[in-house]
Parts: structure tokens; sequence; C-alpha cells
């Protein structure tokens, strides 16, 4: 047809339209799901495809957007009385609807939110009919995914697809037209992933859809923590030493402590010209953990603290038990030794009269128990940049309390100074399991952003901290959480992370490094969800494969080459 100065007719069949270019074929969205990811439009219509998404707009005036609003409650609740839910799912589905508008009322009258016409047409292209279609199959299927339910319009492709005389009041094909909130508007806007490149920020991968980078800056938020949850091999600590390395590199004086139970990042310490220290009964370390001078000296404070350490360490005790030990603290604080140790502490309990033998026995283990080397004065050790804490040469069943008794120690050294600090805690679960101990993670979270740091917080799952009101009070004060590959998603995990039924159902089949070569995860960032692939460059990989892993990984170099 070119150059004869013929034009090809447009032609119509029932369910698409070819125009001079391209055959176009629409689909309109009959039903909408209670909820979506922000941003979701942008994964439905990837730039890869020949896909096109049309919306207008136009906000319902409040004293008509409140009638609608009441008419359609008093709908779903007549509908409700009358019995005609039928059985469970409408039933609970028109409750929600009714209940749902009661609620847009009061943010519509409370101007909150507002209610919008919007209009709704997607298309895919092609350049034959098949391929217009297939493009259309395709999307269909993503946005069944989402839970949208979807329409194709019949002999009325044209009404569909008409450019809008913007008056809000075209005749279109049903499942053209739909009565959204600002809320359910704004999750309409492709946007989201420009909003995660935040400058002087570090890059946390790229999204899966379409690689676009994540650049996140820990520093300009009000909390400076980040959590990363996942399966065993699914890449968090790789994850965790990766983003620490990225903002070592952005921030070079920033300091960097790990506390590492298993024992994985003596190599990243020793590689970055830092130490590590060794806790535990072989580590000829001496930690003394009630030396006031954690506190600053503060006895009072420290007798507060060692509480925490108490219960981490004996999370059965009694109540009575608890008040005979916390005032023995208390007093032992108060006018016992200048640097108490822990015998000191029996001591002062049998000094206040009768003590259960329980207790006594409980104490034993500091006397002649697998803690006895804790009984003796020591100072906190001397810190370098990076410090990781090698927890692995504790039994296991006391790593809670070394972990807190080291975390509490490094809190006054977390007050000084003006630099930025990261502190990695590694297998966080340790200390979820604990009302006591995550209370006192929580705090921590919530207090160390006062000076300019912050924890990452790497742990299996998210349930570990959601059966805990501390746990989740802990949570919400991460900034940013990343969730790694998961074997199964709880529904409170679902509720809590405010995640969708893709979503969901995604994180179990997230591929593993070993299987992709990265690790693929969902990060949460505000209102935020993206699919992201954790990718390392070369030397940043080859860094970390060697700098990571058992103790074997650090190459034993024969000592003559030295010499
Ligand atoms: N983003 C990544 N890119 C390449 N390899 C990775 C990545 N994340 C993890 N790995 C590799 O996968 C393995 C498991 O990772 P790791 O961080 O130890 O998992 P986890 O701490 O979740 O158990 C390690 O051998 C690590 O080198
Ligand atoms: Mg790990």
């Amino acid at each position: 047809m070119r150059g004869l100065g013929r034009r090809r007719a447009t032609s119509e069949g029932s369910t698409w339209v070819r125009s001079r270019r391209a055959v176009e074929a629409p689909v309109l969205l009959a039903a909408l799901p209670p909820e979506v990811p922000f941003g979701f439009l942008g994964r439905l219509l990837p730039t890869s495809g020949d896909l096109r998404g049309d919306l207008e707009l136009y906000p319902v005036p409040a004293g008509e957007a409140l009638t609608i609003l009441q008419t359609s409650e008093s709908v779903a609740r007549a509908e409700l009385l009358r019995g005609e839910g039928g059985e469970g799912g409408r039933t609970a589905q028109l409750a929600l609807e009714a209940e749902s508008a009661t609620e847009f009322s009061r943010a519509v009258a409370g101007r909150r939110q507002e209610l919008y016409r919007i209009g709704i047409a997607l298309r895919a292209r092609g350049p034959t009919r098949t391929s217009a279609e297939r493009g259309r199959a395709a999307l269909v299927r993503r946005l069944a995914a989402l839970g949208f339910r979807t329409r194709l319009p019949r002999y009325e492709v044209g009404d569909a697809l008409r450019g809008p005389r913007l008056t809000g009041t075209d005749r279109r094909p049903p499942g053209y037209w739909h009565t959204l909130s600002t809320d359910g508007v704004a999750a309409f806007f492709p946007f989201v992933d420009e909003a995660v490149l935040e400058p002087g920020g570090i890059l946390l991968g790229l999204l899966l859809d379409d690689a676009s980078p994540v650049v996140l800056d820990r520093w300009s938020h009000a909390s400076h923590s980040w959590g990363i949850f996942g399966a065993t091999g699914s890449g968090k600590s790789f994850a965790a030493a990766l983003w620490a390395l990225r903002s070592r590199w952005m921030v070079p004086e920033l300091e960097l402590f790990v506390l590492d139970p298993l024992g994985e990042y003596r190599g990243l310490a020793e590689r970055l010209g830092g130490a590590t220290v060794p806790i535990g009964p072989g580590g000829g370390t001496h930690w003394n953990p009630l030396d006031p001078a954690t506190a600053g000296g503060d006895r009072a404070e420290k007798a507060a603290r060692v509480g925490i350490l108490r219960r981490a360490l004996f999370p059965s005790l009694r109540d009575e038990e608890v008040a005979l030990l916390d005032s023995a603290l208390a007093r032992l604080f108060a006018r016992g030794p200048t640097v108490p140790v822990l015998g000191d502490l029996s001591a002062e309990l049998r000094r206040g009269g009768a003590v259960p033998g329980r207790l006594l026995e409980l104490l034993e283990v500091f006397r002649s128990g697998s803690l006895r080397y804790l009984d003796a004065p020591g100072s906190v050790p001397a810190t370098a940049n990076p410090t990781v804490f090698d927890l692995s040469g504790v039994p296991e069943g006391h790593r809670a309390f070394h972990l807190t008794y080291v975390l509490d120690g490094l809190y006054d050294r977390l007050r000084q100074g003006s630099a930025p600090k990261l502190v990695i805690v590694d297998e966080a679960h340790l200390l979820a399991r604990t009302p006591g101990t995550a209370e006192f993670l929580d705090r921590l979270v919530r207090h160390v952003r006062h000076f300019k740091a912050g924890l990452v917080l790497v742990s299996q799952s998210p349930d570990d901290f959601l059966a805990q009101s501390a746990g989740r009070s802990l949570l919400r004060n991460l900034r940013a959480t990343a969730l790694f590959r998961l074997p199964n998603v709880s529904a409170e995990a679902r509720e809590f992370f405010d995640l969708t039924g893709p979503e969901a159902d995604w994180l179990p089949r997230a591929r593993l490094p070993k299987e992709a070569g990265y690790a693929e995860g969902l990060l949460r960032y505000g209102p935020a969800h993206l699919p992201l692939a954790v990718i390392a460059s070369t030397p940043e990989y080859e860094f970390l494969r060697d700098a990571l892993g058992s103790r074997g990984t650090v190459d034993a170099v024969p000592l003559e080459r030295h010499v």
C-alpha cells in the first residue's frame, strides 16, 4: 500500500479492531480486587510489550460522593438483612462492602479521601490479529493473578477504545467506568519505581520486571534499621554484607559491627582490616556482663539493663524469683564492689535471706557450670572497624544471652562519636523467642536512631517476631524489609506486611542464589512492594564469596612465605 496512495480500510472483529498501523485488542475490568500493590500498572504493562492503558479521571463532588457511599452501604446492608448473601463468601463480601462504604463515608466527610470516577481501558497491540490477541491473553492472565475480573467488549470495541471527550459522561461498555477512592486512584499510577532512587543511597538491587535500580539512603529516614528475612541459603547474610560494603563505600567513616552467631563473617573483618572478637568459653575474651562501664558508669541504669540479661538467660523464672533476683541486683549495684562479677550476685542473693534452691542452682552455671568463664572482671574488648563478634563458640542454648550482653555492651559504643554506625545482627530470631529479649531489641531499634545508628536484623522467618508484641513493634520500626524466599507465608505475615495474594504465593517460589546466581526477594519500603534481584558485581561477588562462609574459607598461608 505504501506509495500507492491507497489506504487499507479500518476493519473490526467482534473483540478487536484493525487500524492503519496495528491490530488492537482491548480488555476492560469487570471487577477490581479489594487491594492491589502501589504501582501495579507498571508491572501489568511492561515496556517490553506493545500494551497501552488509557485512564480518564473525574473527581466526584463531596456531596454526591457521600450519597453514592450511603447508597452502596444501604444496598449491601439490605441484601445482608434479606439473607441474599447466601452461604459464606458472598455474605462476607457484602459485609466487607458495607463496612468499607462506612469507612469511606467517614474519610470523605473528613476530607481525607475523595471519590473519583475513573475510566479504564487497556489494550494489547500487534501487527496481526493473532499477535494482538496473544498479548491480550497474557495481559488477562496477569490481571487475573492480581485478582481482577476482566471483560472483553464484544461488538463494542469502538466504544471501549474511543478517545475521551473529557466530559466524564461518555457512553462506554460495562467494565469501563469505576468509582475509586483517592488511595485506589493513586495505586493506578505506575510511578512507584521512580520514587526509590534516593540520592546518596546504595544500590539494593534491580526490579525483577524491568531491571530499574532501587537505590535507598538509610540515613535520610527516621529509622536507619532494616530487616532481612528468608530461608537458609536464600542470600540473607550475603545481602547484609553486600549492602554494608556499599554503605561503607558511600560513607567511608561508617562504623560496622557484626553479631555473628555462626562465625560466618570472620573473613570479612579480616579482609576489611577490622577485627574478630571471639565470644564464649574458648574465646579468651573476658567480657564481664555486669561491668557498669557499659552503661557509661551509671550503676542504676546498668542494674536495670542486667534485668534484661537475666530474662534472656532464664526465661522461665517465676515472679517471686524475678523479684528476689532484681532486688539483689539493685543492692549489688547500689553498694557492692566497684565492678561486680556474677559470683557476687549469688553472694548478694544469699545475704538477702532465704533463697529458693532452684534459683541458686540456676546461678550455679556461673560458678561451676558452662558460663563460669564470665565470672571474672574483664573489660569490653576494644573494637576495630569493622568488628565482628563471633559467637560460634557459645553453646547453642546460651547464644541469646551472649547476644544480649554483647549488644548491651555495644550500646554504649554506639552512643559515642558522630560517625554513622551499622550493626548487623545475624540469626536475630535467637532474640525474638522470649519477650524479654524481643523488648530489648525493639528498644534498641527505637533508641539507636538518635545517634545515627541502624540495625540490620537478619533472620529466617518473620513469624518469630510476629509472635510477640515487642517483635511486631520492632518490625514496624524497620524502614525497609527484604523478604527473600520463605518456605511458607503465614496468614499473620501476609496481614502484617500487607502482602497481596500473588505476592504471598510468589515468596515460596522466589529463586535462590544457587538457582539464579542472585537472590530474589520482595522489598517492602514504605507503601512500596518491590520484587527485587539482589545482584553483586563480579568483584563484589568474588570478595564476598571468599570473605563470608564458615571459618574454613580463610586461606591458610604457609608461614615460611612471610619470613
Ligand atoms: N546475591 C547473591 N549473588 C550471588 N550469590 C549469592 C547471593 N546471595 C547469596 N549468594 C550465595 O548463596 C549462598 C547462600 O547465601 P547466604 O547469604 O549464606 O544465605 P543465608 O544467609 O540466607 O543462609 C552463599 O554461597 C552465597 O555466596
Ligand atoms: Mg546466613
